[in-house]
């Protein structure tokens, strides 16, 4: 998971050092052959990457002449990583003007393609015009960029860390000496809670039935999009390279209606918007906003819906900028925070929805006993540009967070966080997941779960005190888009109706392979597991939960267990497996909320 450069692997290793130990000396004036392929797995791994195809080495070298660096790279080139320096080097040349940030996003998307087994590359064009306007503004106004702190937000790795103050600021939690536990009485038969958790549609409205879906572009399976050599179909109700048909998602909700008549409440965690992201506009976002969530209110009318915004509903992706920044309307993230603020109107009385039309994020007691947080931390996700810009304004959303939780508190009120993105995946920056991890372990007594998406994975995380006692968990929803190589999901919780501890989920998966095979049906919904019996836990605490990490390092076929999970028995991904260092990341995924320190010592 870490970059670790020309470390990870032995021989390379070897060859590195070798090199590395004479480089001094030695009279070498251009980088060589194996520095280069060193640079190549690092940017490979930055790119998250992991099994990529090596350049051709002219290709790679003229990519990165193109650059114009005016150090050569053979000078910085350090087995331990190159690509800190590298791209420190490159924000400040576009600091000073001297090159132009088109050219190096360019270079660096061929880079990126030629790694990828993607064919086809105009899309970087549409990419790169969809967020220049916001670079250019970033560049000319902000007052805190400097190629250290732009490299420590972009590379989000140990090795480029630079402790810039507008990473360490910290905010104070309330004081602790208020602790107050809420008095419960728990009902012997009360009728237990269930709740459904959804999450990552990516809706492809113009999906093509027979379409490519091997195209040659990131996703693919729309109608004239890629390369027609070479094509396998795809199928009726999804491809596992592919988003989400809008039949398979209106079935998708039909079948949930129909077989779980007890739902009480609904929670869906984000991402409407399919990978097409060199596509996206602030019109056609909008008008499929509206169609999920009009689809949800009626398939579920009598039912509340809670949701949180992804980050792919922005347009262009990832960008979210700071309510309070003076720019033109087409930079400001304003109309989809409005969009929301009508689209949840069914669900949110006016109060919570005042904060939504503000920044997307609110508050709302559903009785006395239960608080939702529904936040939009998309905020701290490091490829949202406006990072680079201001990372003030994250603490709006973290300190109306830290206020409502002692307002529960105080009312001795449970609470449940919804959020997008889950902290420790190195992609949330460190302000927000230092803070939002001490708010967590202020007020762990009261927040009875967190319910995450956007990494399309089954997976969980555990929260620690002190690194070392375990005190919250969060929980994925996983995905309804196969991408990519997973099955489609849903889970529907069990929860106490008097404390609002999660008592039990389940996981609800259909083969897709299989589905497309017998298109003329709709998907044959299955239970895949669910996780008291599954990992046989009486209760899923905190505790628990870290116990089952530690069985889980231990015992190759629970380890194995939760990595099919957390793929959901999708076949290509049986196909491609995943080997001990795999499965070790995975594992170690949840033990990290703070992406630089894991909890547990194994995993440092
Ligand atoms: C480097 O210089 C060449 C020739 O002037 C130019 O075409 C290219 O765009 C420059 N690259 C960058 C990243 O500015
Ligand atoms: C805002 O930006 C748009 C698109 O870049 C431009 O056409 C418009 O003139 C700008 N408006 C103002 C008030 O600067
Ligand atoms: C945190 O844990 C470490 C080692 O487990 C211990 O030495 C330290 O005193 C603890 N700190 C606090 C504040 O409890
Ligand atoms: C999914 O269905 C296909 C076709 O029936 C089958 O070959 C495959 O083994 C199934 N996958 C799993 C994980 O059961």
């Amino acid at each position: 998971m870490k970059i670790t450069g020309c470390w990870s692997t032995f021989p390379f290793l070897m060859l590195c050092l070798l090199l590395y130990g004479t480089g001094g000396s030695t009279s070498f004036d251009k980088i060589t052959t194996n520095e280069l392929r060193c640079l190549e797995k690092e940017m490979a791994l930055s790119f998250k990457i992991l099994k990529y195809k090596e350049m051709e080495l002219k290709d790679f070298q003229r990519e990165l002449d193109n650059l114009n660096l005016t150090e050569p790279l053979h000078r910085f080139f350090n087995p331990k990583g190159t690509l800190c320096k590298l791209c420190q080097l490159l924000i400040g040349a576009l600091k000073k003007r001297t090159i132009r940030v088109e050219n190096i996003a360019r270079a660096i998307c061929n880079i990126y393609i030629a790694l990828s087994t993607w064919t086809l590359d105009d899309f970087c064009e549409d990419i790169i015009e969809l967020n220049m306007p916001i670079i250019e503004y970033v560049l000319e106004n902000s007052e805190i960029f400097s190629p250290e702190l732009a490299c420590t937000i972009l590379l989000q790795n140990d090795k480029c860390y630079y402790p810039d103050s507008a990473l360490t600021w910290r905010m104070s939690t309330p004081s602790t000496s208020l602790v107050k536990f809420p008095q419960v009485i728990l009902r012997q038969n009360a009728k237990r809670l269930k709740i459904l958790h959804l999450s990552d549609f990516h809706i492809t409205p113009d999906y093509e039935i027979g379409g490519i879906s091997n195209c040659g572009y990131p996703t693919c399976c729309k109608k004239g999009l890629g390369n027609p050599i070479g094509s396998k179909p795809a199928g009726v109700w999804g491809d596992y390279e592919c988003d989400v048909p809008p039949w398979m998602f209106g079935t998708t909700l039909d079948h949930i209606k129909y077989a779980h008549k007890d739902i009480d409440i609904v929670y869906f965690t984000g991402d409407i918007i399919d990978h097409t992201v060199w596509q996206a506009s602030k019109e056609q976002n909008s008008r499929l906003i509206y169609y999920t969530y009009k689809a949800l209110y009626e398939t579920f009318p009598n039912i509340p819906v809670f949701a949180v915004i992804g980050n792919h509903e922005a347009a262009p992706l990832n960008a979210f900028a700071p309510p309070d920044a003076p720019v033109n309307e087409s930079l400001s993230t304003q109309w989809l925070y409005t969009l929301m603020s009508k689209a949840w109107r069914p669900w949110l009385p006016p109060d919570a929805l005042k904060t939504v039309k503000r920044q997307g994020y609110y508050a709302h007691s559903v009785n006395k006993k239960l608080k939702i947080i529904g936040l939009n931390n998309n905020v701290c996700y490091n490829l949202n540009w406006w990072l680079l810009y201001n990372t003030a304004y994250l603490s709006e959303q973290l300190k109306f967070l830290s206020d409502e939780l002692l307002k529960s508190e105080q009312n001795e009120q449970f609470v449940h966080i919804l959020a997008h993105v889950p902290v420790g995946n190195e992609e949330c920056i460190e302000p927000w997941e230092e803070n939002y991890n001490a708010i967590v372990e202020r007020f762990s007594h009261i927040i009875q779960g967190q319910f995450y998406g956007h990494t399309h994975t089954d997976e969980l995380k555990i929260f620690y005190k002190n690194y070392s006692e375990p005190i919250n968990v969060g929980y994925n929803g996983g995905s309804l888009t196969p991408y990519t190589k997973f099955n489609p999901n849903y889970k529907v919780m069990t929860v106490d109706p008097d404390s609002y501890e999660v008592i039990d989920v389940e996981t609800y998966i259909f083969n897709l392979t299989e589905a497309n095979q017998h298109s003329n049906l709709t998907p044959n919904w299955l239970k895949m597991y669910s996780m008291q019996e599954a990992y046989g836990l009486n209760k899923l605490s905190p505790q628990n939960f870290d116990q089952l990490v530690d069985d889980i390092f231990e015992d190759e076929n629970l380890a194995d267990l939760y990595w099919r999970f957390y793929v959901r028995f999708g076949d290509p991904s049986l196909e491609d497996g995943c080997d001990r260092k795999c499965k070790k990341d995975l594992i170690c995924k949840i033990v990290t909320t703070r992406s630089m320190f894991p909890s547990k010592p194994n995993c440092r």
